[in-house]
Parts: C-alpha cells; structure tokens; sequence
C-alpha cells in the first residue's frame, strides 16, 4: 500500500507536470480543459475567441492547405501564408531550366500575375461535434475489427444522409483516441487556390538538407496564395470569372516581436502522433522500424544527390522528391536519437508499471485489462518480421518508378478484366498521370536507384520475401544488380512515354497482352504477388488485434489516470497547442538561445554553395540595414522557437501571440526534439517559426510587393497603437 502511494506520489507529479507544453487539444474542448491553464500561461483571449460555432473566431482563419499542411487567411481577400515547403509543388510546377521559379521566387504585383494550381484545395473548418453515440450504435466488444468497422461504416453513411448542411459543404468523420471517440467536422473546400508570391529557395529553402531540422536556423520558410470563390463567395473549380474570396476572419499581424517566456499557440492541422503506445511498441519503432527506414533512404539519397548536384534539370525534377525523402529520413534519425537520450522506454515501463499497480488494486480493472499489456507485448513480438518486410516493401518499391509506372499499367489490366468501358476510362486517367510522371523522371537515374534498392531488397530480408522471379534475373546476370539494371531498362517500354503511348495506341486485347509481356511488368507482378502472399495477410491480421488492444488501452489508461486530462493523437484535424517562447539545452554544456538574426544568415553564407547562397538583394539589404518597419535596434529578427507540440501537418500554421495576433509560421521541430510524435519532453522540445517580420521584410523590402503589403492589417499589441 506504501509502495503504491509512493508511486502515485512520484508519477502523479510526472503526469501532470508533463502537461504543461504537451498536448494537441480539440478547439472546442478549450473552454473545458485548456483555458484556464492557458490564462495562466499569458493568454489574454478567450477560449471563444478561439473557436465559436456562433460568432467569427480565430479557427475561420485557418485551413487545411492541400490536406498536408496549414495555411492562414491574412487579408480581406483572402490572401493565403503558407510554408515554402508547401507550396513547393505549385512553384515546381510552374517552373523550368528558362523559367525558374525555385530559383528567382515569384511575386504577383497585380491579382492577373497570379497562377493557377490544378488540385490544389483549401479546407475550412465549419463545426465539430461529437457523435460517438452514432457511430458506436450497434458495435460490440465481441466484434472483429473487420464486422466493427462495417458497423461504423453504416453509422456513416446513416448519419451522412441524414445530416442537414449546405451544398457547398462537406462532412468528414473521424475516430480519435484510438476509436474511443468520434467526431464530424463541417467543412468547405475551395479549389481555386492560386500562386501569388514566393521567395527564390535561397531564401525560403535557406539551408536545405543540412540545416533541415536543426536549431539554429535561417530560413524564411514562406509562400503566399489566394483563395478565388464564385460571385456568391462559394467555392467553385477554376474560372477567370472567380474572384477574391472574402473571409468570415483575417489574422492581423503584429509587428512588436516577441520576448523570451511569452504566450504563444500554434493552430493548425498536426498529421499524425503515437503518444500512447506501449514500452513494447516504442522500442520496436527504435530498434527496428526507424533504423530499417533510415537505412534505405540514406541509399537512396545518395543516389539522388550524385545525379543532382550535376545536372541543373535533374535537379529541378528531382528536387521535390529529393526534399520528402530527406525529410522523413533526418526526422526518423532524430526520433530514435531523442528517444534514447530522454529514456523514452523506461518512462512507459515505469507508467506501465504504475498502471498496473492501480488496475491490480480494483478487481473490475483487473478483470477488464489485467492482459493488455502482457498481449500488446506478445503481439508486437509477433508482428516484428512482417513490419520489417513492409517497411522494406513501402520505402523500396515507391523509389523505383519503374515499378510504379507498372503498377500503373496493371491497373490498366485490372480494368480491362472488368470491361472496355472500365479500360477506356483508366487509360485516359493513366496517360494524365504519365504525363506529369515523366516531367519529373529520368531514366538513367530510376535505373541507377533500381540497382541500389534492389540490393537491399534482396540481401537485408528474409529469402522468403525476396521476388523469386528477381532472384532469376540475378541468377541469370552472375549476380550483378548492374547488369540485371540494364537488362531490364534495355528491355521494358515503360520508361519512356513516347513508347507507352505507342504501345496504349493499339486495340484493348493488343494493349493488355503486351503489358502483360512486358519485362518490367513481369517483375513488378512478382514482387507484389511475394508481398500480399508471403507478408500482407499475417500483417493485416496481427495489426488488426494490436488496433483492438490498443483501442482497450487507450480506453483504460483515461480510466485509470483519471487525473491527467488527455487530449487525442494528431490526426490531421484542427488542433490548438500552446506554450512559451524559450531556448533549449541540446547537451551537456550546450545552451540555445530561443531567436536568430540575419546576421546568423550571412554567417551561413557560401556564395555559390547548393545550400547556403544568396541572392545579391538580400547581401545588400543587409548591408544598408535597410530593414523598414521590421527590424528591432539595427537588426532583422529571422527565426524563433517555442515549446509549441506540433508534428508534420502544422507547418504553415499561424503562430499567435496573447491576443490571437499572427507572430510567425509554424514549419519546422528541433532534431533534438522529434520524437515528440511519441514521446514529449519539455526540456528538448522545440517547434520552429520564422518571425512575421522577416516575412514582411521580404515581401517588403526584398519583393518591393508593396501591393501585398497594402492589404495586411498590422498592429501594434504592445505599444496599443496600430498602423492600420
Ligand atoms: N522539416 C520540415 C517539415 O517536416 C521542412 C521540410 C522541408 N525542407 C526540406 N529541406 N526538406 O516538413
Ligand atoms: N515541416 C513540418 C511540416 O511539413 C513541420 C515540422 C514538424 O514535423 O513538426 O508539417
């Protein structure tokens, strides 16, 4: 009884004490849970300031920017900030060797300058509400995963006709907490979202690789859209007739800065998070997921790398797959780093360990989830090889794009089985999406990439899952990855569109038969035909149970710990999380300062380096310190942290002072601190931001997009006095 005391005392204090930065909290759960706590941390605001279902709040300023990001409407019309990194795509799209456009940047300096983006969306979010009674009519604890999820897919499609919304509105309904809870969201989408400004990448991509997830930074991480709506302000699909959308809110923006200790919250739409997994799980993710991943990527980075720094078009091809790659394989390395550094398994054992105490000391808890964490560890025993031999398929097998191209094609085969029509409808749909492939493919490196992954394939996993049909080419070219390469390159037609519009030309029968002879094609069958028979239907099964018994854990560790508040895994819904401005101690003896100047700009630079060069305008603004209304004593402010907890998803999310002005954008973690999708930790958790006025100063001072500046609204919170 003593020892359980004890334990209260000492995790009890862990517990909540970790809450004081932690947490991606639901907007419409501030009022209840955050609020209070908020206040006290600075905030001067209300929870209904921020999210209202009556009045005009902080979230109608905020959207989903393409589903993978966050984006803020900052002017009447509907002007959008976002990362650079997320509208890369759109710049990259819009760019060539003559053209560059990563390289000069953009600026629209009249609304006719501004560009078009096929796909692009934005998504509002109306309400929330809670409607976990719906969708768990009718489940039960007996169920499979399968039966469940069909029970709720009903519930769904019920609730969906039944639900009274406007027609330009949509309805999305997700689980949280594991599927303990569910939630509808109210939402608009606008899908005429265009091009207005964007640094060149010397600026806006200020560091690349090197400085990618690294404290201090430099980066003026930014780029700008506006939101077009039909003449009724609605959403409608591109049309020159469209104009500027007029928000229900703008952020003003405030030029004052911000001090060390200050209230700050980030509001956006955080991907994905595991915050409550098992020790079991963890160590897994550290031991063995993370390591596989972070292995293949180095290979095929290094492949990319040799190729780009050559070749100027390569280099504008590759670049966006370049930056993804690299980007998930830093963070994993970081991740894996920050969960040995802080014990990150030891921690959950210990809350394992004081779980268990209090479920052993009331019989009902006993009884219900005396096994979870005994059969959460066996499992994830269980599932070890096949996650390796997935995590082996999913990184290789999306690198080479010859196997994409052919899945492709298969699909051509798969609608030809169905019916012509079905064929015809997926060859218009397959030749579109051949045709930006190939805009952005080089063959002479797929094959490159194909013989480097390859080798991994083959050599770093059990036999079993290795293709037997590989294993015969191999077999066939004395082993050498080499010459299997150009074998296989020498002979498939799919690495050239000229010859796949050649071969899609003929008559359906003719079509199918030759893709099906296709060398390539062959392959690819095989190694797909090895996984979902050797790997994906033990996989499935496995997760399935671990779904289930985690879905129980999440359940009981909120019964349990019925003192901490919990909010729920990030799963691409709007989230509030906040915190204060402050520095970090990396290591022993290592103390950061929480902001970077320009001057830590020019001390980065090496002119003519891929990474750290700049353009000229910038090096002369700097020396004239000509740096207008956005510089503090003779300096321009660039970069700031706070102990926000944000992940992959927030970046282009608002960073908010006290009043719900915008101070800077969201865009980046510290390396030290990126496990904090598994495991928070107040001391080496840090979100990155790059300072308002470092945007301002470039779209003012850099760009001379006076027209831009001219539709911002500008405050002054701590002097009380606004420009504007
Ligand atoms: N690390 C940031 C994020 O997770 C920025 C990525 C873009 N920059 C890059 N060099 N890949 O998205
Ligand atoms: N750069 C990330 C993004 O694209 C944000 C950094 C993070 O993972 O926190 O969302």
């Amino acid at each position: 009884m003593k020892k359980i005391i004890l334990y209260i005392l000492v995790f009890g204090t862990t517990i909540s004490a970790a809450l004081a930065d932690e947490g991606m909290w639901l907007p419409q759960l501030l009022q209840t849970l955050n609020e209070k706590q908020m206040k006290k941390l600075g905030m001067k605001i209300s929870a209904e300031d921020i999210y209202s279902i009556s009045k005009s709040s902080l979230k109608d300023a905020i959207v989903s920017f393409g589903g993978f990001c966050t984006a803020e409407v900052i002017s009447d019309k509907g002007l959008l900030l976002t990362n650079h990194h997320c509208g890369f795509d759109a710049v990259q799209n819009h760019s060539s060797v003559e053209n560059n456009l990563i390289q000069n940047g953009f600026w629209a300096y009249k609304k006719e300058q501004e560009l078009q983006n096929q796909g692009l969306f934005v998504t509002f979010i109306e309400r929330i509400e809670e409607v976990t009674k719906e969708m768990l009519a009718g489940v039960t604890p007996g169920m499979t995963e399968k039966e469940r999820q069909s029970q709720i897919d009903k519930n769904i499609s019920e609730l969906k006709k039944n639900y009274r919304k406007e027609n330009f509105e949509d309805i999305l309904i997700k689980p949280f907490f594991d599927g303990n809870k569910y939630f509808l969201f109210v939402t608009k989408t606008f899908k005429d979202i265009r091009l207005v400004g964007a640094p060149p990448a010397a600026i806006g991509n200020y560091g690349k690789d090197t400085d990618n997830w690294m404290w201090p930074r430099h980066t003026g991480d930014f780029s700008m859209f506006r939101i077009y709506a039909d003449k009724n302000n609605n959403p409608a699909s591109f049309s020159p007739d469209n104009v500027p959308y007029k928000p229900k809110r703008s952020l003003k923006i405030s030029l004052d800065g911000m001090q060390e200790g200050d209230f700050t919250m980030v509001f956006g739409f955080p991907g994905a998070t595991k915050e409550y997994l098992s020790a079991a799980a963890v160590k897994q993710i550290m031991t063995v997921n993370d390591p596989a991943k972070i292995n293949i990527r180095a290979k095929a980075l290094e492949v990319l790398n040799g190729f780009m720094r050559k070749d100027e078009k390569i280099k504008i091809q590759y670049a966006a797959k370049y930056a993804s790659i690299e980007n998930a394989y830093k963070k994993w390395q970081g991740e894996v780093l920050g969960l040995h550094s802080k014990n990150a398994v030891e921690k959950k054992t210990d809350y394992e360990n004081l779980f268990t105490q209090r479920i052993n000391a009331n019989e009902t808890w006993k009884n219900k989830y005396g096994n979870l964490l005994p059969d959460l560890k066996a499992s994830y025993t269980s599932i070890e090889p096949y996650g390796y031999a997935r995590d082996y398929f999913n990184e290789i097998f999306p690198r080479i794009e010859l196997l994409v191209i052919a899945s492709d094609m298969n699909s051509l085969v798969a609608a030809y089985d169905k019916d012509e029509n079905a064929y015809t409808k997926r060859k218009q749909e397959v030749l579109e999406k051949l045709e930006e492939t190939f805009k952005e493919y080089d063959a002479t490196v797929d094959k490159r990439m194909f013989e480097t992954l390859m080798e991994l394939y083959t050599k770093d996993q059990q036999a079993e899952y290795v293709s037997p049909v590989f294993r015969q080419l191999l077999d066939g070219n004395q082993q050498s990855y080499a010459s299997v390469a150009n074998d296989l390159y020498g002979k498939t037609l799919f690495t050239d569109l000229a010859k796949i519009k050649n071969l899609l030309s003929g008559n359906a029968a003719d079509v199918i038969n030759s893709i099906k002879t296709d060398a390539a094609f062959n392959l690819y069958s095989d190694m797909v035909t090895t996984y979902t028979g050797k790997v994906s239907p033990k996989l499935n099964e496995l997760q399935a149970g671990i779904n289930k018994l985690q879905r129980s854990y999440m359940e009981a560790q909120m019964e349990v710990f019925k003192e901490k508040s919990f909010y729920p895994d990030a799963n691409s819904t709007l989230r509030v999380t906040y915190g204060n401005v402050k520095g970090y101690r990396p290591r022993d003896a290592v103390q950061y300062d929480f902001y970077t100047y320009l001057d830590g700009v020019m001390e980065k630079y090496k002119p003519g380096d891929y990474e750290f060069d700049l353009p000229k305008k910038l090096i002369e603004l700097y020396q004239k310190k000509d740096f207008g209304a956005y510089g503090v004593k003779g300096r321009q402010p660039v970069c700031f942290i706070a102990s926000n907890h944000t992940t992959g998803g927030n970046s282009g999310s608002p960073a908010l002072d006290a009043y719900g002005n915008l101070i800077g954008l969201n865009f980046d973690r510290v390396w030290e601190g990126t496990m904090s999708d598994i495991n928070y930790d107040p001391d080496i958790c840090r979100n990155i931001m790059v300072d308002i006025r470092y945007v301002l100063f470039i779209i003012d001072k850099y760009a001379e997009a006076k027209n831009l500046i001219a539709e911002l609204n500008l405050v002054h919170p701590k002097k009380t006095t606004s420009k504007k």
